[in-house]
Parts: C-alpha cells; structure tokens; sequence
C-alpha cells in the first residue's frame, strides 16, 4: 500500500515530477509566506488605525466632558479671581463688600446687573446654563462681553447642587443674585415642563444650598408683575392680591415668593422678592415685542399687535434695564444679613417684596410709533383680538416701596430708552442706515 508519503512524493517516475511539486510548494509557501505577512501587516494596520480611532475618540469625549463639565485646578482659580472684591469701602447702606453669585448671567438683565456689580468693585461669579429658548450666541456674546470686563460665568445648571455646593466651598458669596429662570409668558403652552424645571425644582435647589451655606448669603430674586394677573385694581401695589394667575410662568413666580418665604422663615434666609415690569433695552430677549417688532419692521414683515376687549389697546409699564439694575443693586446693598447657621435659623431675617416699574405705562401701538419713528420706517401692522394665551391686557406699578426703601426712581423714559435699544440693535446686528451691512 502507498504511503501517504508516497502519494505525496512518488518514488517512482521521476524527479521532475517531485521537482516540479517542490517548485509548486515553494511558489505556494512563498505565496502563502508573503499572504501571511501581507495578512500580518494588514492586521497591524487595522490595529494602528483602531488605536488611532479610539484615542481620537478619548481625546474628543475627554473635551466634550471638560467643556460642558466643571471642576479643575483651573476652573477654581477662574471662579476665585472672578470673585475677587476691588472696592476699598467698607460701609454702603449697611450693605459692604460684596462677593455676588448672579444666576442667568447670560441672561438680559443678569448680563447688566454682572456688569454694574463688577464697575463698582464687588465680586461677581455667574451661572448660566445656556438653553436654547431663544438664540444662545446672543448669550454667548453677551458672556464674552463679560469675561473682558473679568467676569466668569460657569457653563451649569441651577438644578446641579453639587455645582453649587462646590461654588460655596470655593467662595463665602455674600449674596446671591438669582435671575435665572424660563421666562416668556407664551411659551409655557409649549413647553410647560421648562418653567418648573428652572423656577421651582432649580429655585429649591438653589435655596436649599443658600440655607446650608456658611455664612448664608442675603438673596435678592427675580419675581415678576405677572403675579398681579387678572387685577384690575391700578397702580399694582405689593399688598394687592395675587392668586389669579392668567399663566403658567405667573404661577411659578408666585410659587417662587411662597417657596422663599418659608426658606425665609425656617432658615433665617433674607430674601427680596422683585417684581419686574416689561424690562427692555440693549442686548435685550428676542421673544419679547419690542425686539421682534424692530427685527420684522427692519426686514419689511409685519407685527402682529394683540387689542383687549372692547378693542382697548395693551399697555405696558415698559421699564429700562438701567432703572432695573438701579433697582436690583439697591435691594442687594438694603438687603440685611440671613441669621441662619448650620442649616437652622437663629433669629428673624427681612422678607421683602418691591415692585420695580417705570410707573408710567404706554399702549403698544405707542411703542410701534416710537420705534418707526427711530428706524425711520414703517411698520405693516396685522391688528388681532388677544388671544386667552397667559397675556394680560395693562400692567401699571406702583413703586413707593422701592422708593421707600433705597431710593428707587426711574429716570428713562420709553422714547429714550428705545432710542438707545434701536441704536444697540443696528449695530450688533449690523445695519447701516436700517440696511444690513454683508
Ligand atoms: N425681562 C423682563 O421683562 C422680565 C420681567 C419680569 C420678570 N423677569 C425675570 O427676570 C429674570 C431675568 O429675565 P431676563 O429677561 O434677563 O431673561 P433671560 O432669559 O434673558 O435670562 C435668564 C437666563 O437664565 C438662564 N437659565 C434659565 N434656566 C436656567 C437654569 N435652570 N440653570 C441655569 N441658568 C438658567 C437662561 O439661559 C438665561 O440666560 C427672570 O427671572 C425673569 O423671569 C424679567
């Protein structure tokens, strides 16, 4: 029987057959040889490419994670330094130094308030989560606009208590000054959910940190003149009743002032509630009418105007941001100091409520002329009936209080005020002569 051997490499004829097959196996070993290492080369290079692809991949999370993440060496010393108090007087109303957290300070008016806060000399560390509901590279821009006057704003959420937490230990703020919220009345019949979310669960969260703290930070807060709803008592004074909402956001504000009254009353909390009237002006919101009607009127669309029953027009106590920063540093430096320690309160602490309004209230077909006669154009007016949407037809303030207590008087009135927004408009976004420039 022929060994495998054999059938392998006959004996017999011939060696030419075996040299061939040896010729053949040498072709097929080097061909194999070459395949093999070709293989090798090719499994090293899938593996190079994967190594690459994966540590790109670390590289790009790791940025992801530490640009929308805080924390480090770095971001502790950008929070110090932006905190750092410049004034050398000690004595204001009782008030004093001040190292301020100012929540939505990519926001409108917490973007002024920063900035005021930041030219008299107190410290000024902000917080801004930087959400969608309206252009955020305005927010952006309004950031950078801080951060070259030396103000920081950390990139979180109120919602975040670790955030805070870790803010606290870093610095003893004296005071917080909260103005973060989901504002826009409208909105609320889209997005419900985004009103809680920041002016309840990220008003309780932020209250809970301010009642740990130690020392407890005086807060000054952002309420609204929503509150007043469907009175038809004017001037709105701060006694008059405030149970009838007309919308969802009027109703987180009005949960804000019973929430932070019982901080205020089980943890010794000072807290000054503040109701804003129609604030508007440079490097205001987008969705407010004032804003949308000069972006449409410059780009030859029209304004929708709601009229009340009875077709009587809307009218608003329009409130420049400047009175309304005058206001909100007024209530910080009147303040009066929080008594608790240790989470418990130690004596009674001021609860305070003030309206703050221009008290001289303009119809909105008012406001249109005003701002056709700055852009120097005509605006295509669509007249509508007001829809039930959380609008209320006047709003009116009285502001004695205010005037009482710091000394609060407005001093711009509509036509200047608007003057100095339609001026901010072209220029930040780009018009010459109410022409865009390209
Ligand atoms: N502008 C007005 O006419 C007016 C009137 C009455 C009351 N208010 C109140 O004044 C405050 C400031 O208003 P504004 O006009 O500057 O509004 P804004 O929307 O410009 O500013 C609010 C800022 O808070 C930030 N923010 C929202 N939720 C947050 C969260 N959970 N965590 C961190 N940041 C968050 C937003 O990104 C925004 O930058 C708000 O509380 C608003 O309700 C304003």
């Amino acid at each position: 029987m022929r060994s495998l051997e054999d059938e392998l490499f006959p004996s017999t004829p011939g060696k030419v057959k075996i040299e061939r097959t040896h010729t053949i196996n040498r072709q097929f070993y080097r061909c194999f040889a070459s395949t093999s290492t070709m293989f090798l080369w090719a499994l090293f290079l899938i593996a190079l490419t994967a190594s690459y692809l994966s540590f790109q991949s670390f590289v790009d999370s790791g940025s992801r994670y530490f640009s929308a993440s805080w924390g480090g060496i770095q971001w502790e010393k950008q929070v110090r330094n932006s905190a750092q108090i410049s004034r050398s007087d000690d004595i204001r109303n009782g008030g004093g130094k001040m190292s301020v957290l100012v929540t939505g300070a990519a926001g409108f008016v917490g973007s002024h308030v920063s900035l005021a806060l930041k030219k008299r000399g107190d410290g000024v560390v902000g917080i801004d989560n930087f959400n969608n509901y309206y252009d955020p590279t305005l927010k952006k821009s309004r950031k950078n606009l801080l951060s070259k006057n030396g103000i920081f704003i950390v990139e979180g959420d109120i919602n975040d208590a670790k955030l805070l937490a870790k803010l606290f230990d870093i610095v003893a703020f004296t005071h917080v000054m909260h103005l973060a919220a989901q504002a826009g009345v409208r909105y609320a019949m889209e997005n419900p959910n985004s009103y809680i979310h920041s002016n309840i669960a990220g008003l309780v969260t932020l209250l809970e940190t301010c009642k740990s703290a130690n020392p407890q930070p005086s807060i000054v807060w952002a309420s609204s003149s929503s509150v007043y709803g469907l009175n038809e008592k004017v001037p709105f004074s701060e006694s008059d009743r405030t149970d009838q909402p007309a919308s969802l956001y009027a109703a987180t504000k009005k949960a804000g002032e019973e929430i932070t009254h019982t901080y205020n009353h089980i943890y010794g909390l000072s807290i000054t509630g503040l109701r804003f009237f129609t604030v508007y002006g440079p490097w205001g919101r987008p969705d407010m009418a004032y804003f949308s009607f000069t972006r449409n009127i410059l780009q030859g669309k029209p304004i929708t105007v709601y009229r009340g029953k009875n077709l009587v027009d809307l009218a608003r106590d329009f409130t420049y941001i400047d009175d309304i920063v005058k206001g909100c540093l007024g209530s910080l430096d009147t303040s009066g100091k929080s008594t608790g320690s240790g989470g418990k309160k130690t004596g009674p602490a001021p609860y305070r409520i003030f309206n703050l309004g221009n008290t001289s209230p303009v119809t909105v077909p008012t406001l249109v002329s005003i701002l056709e006669r700055h852009l120097k154009m005509k605006a295509k007016k669509n007249i509508i009936d007001m829809p039930g949407n959380g609008d209320v037809p006047f709003t009116h303030a009285n502001i004695s209080s205010a005037t009482h207590e710091f000394d609060y008087k407005p001093t711009t009135d509509l036509q200047t005020g608007l003057k100095k927004f339609v001026r901010w408009y072209l220029s930040y976004y780009g018009y010459n002569h109410g022409k865009p420039i390209n």
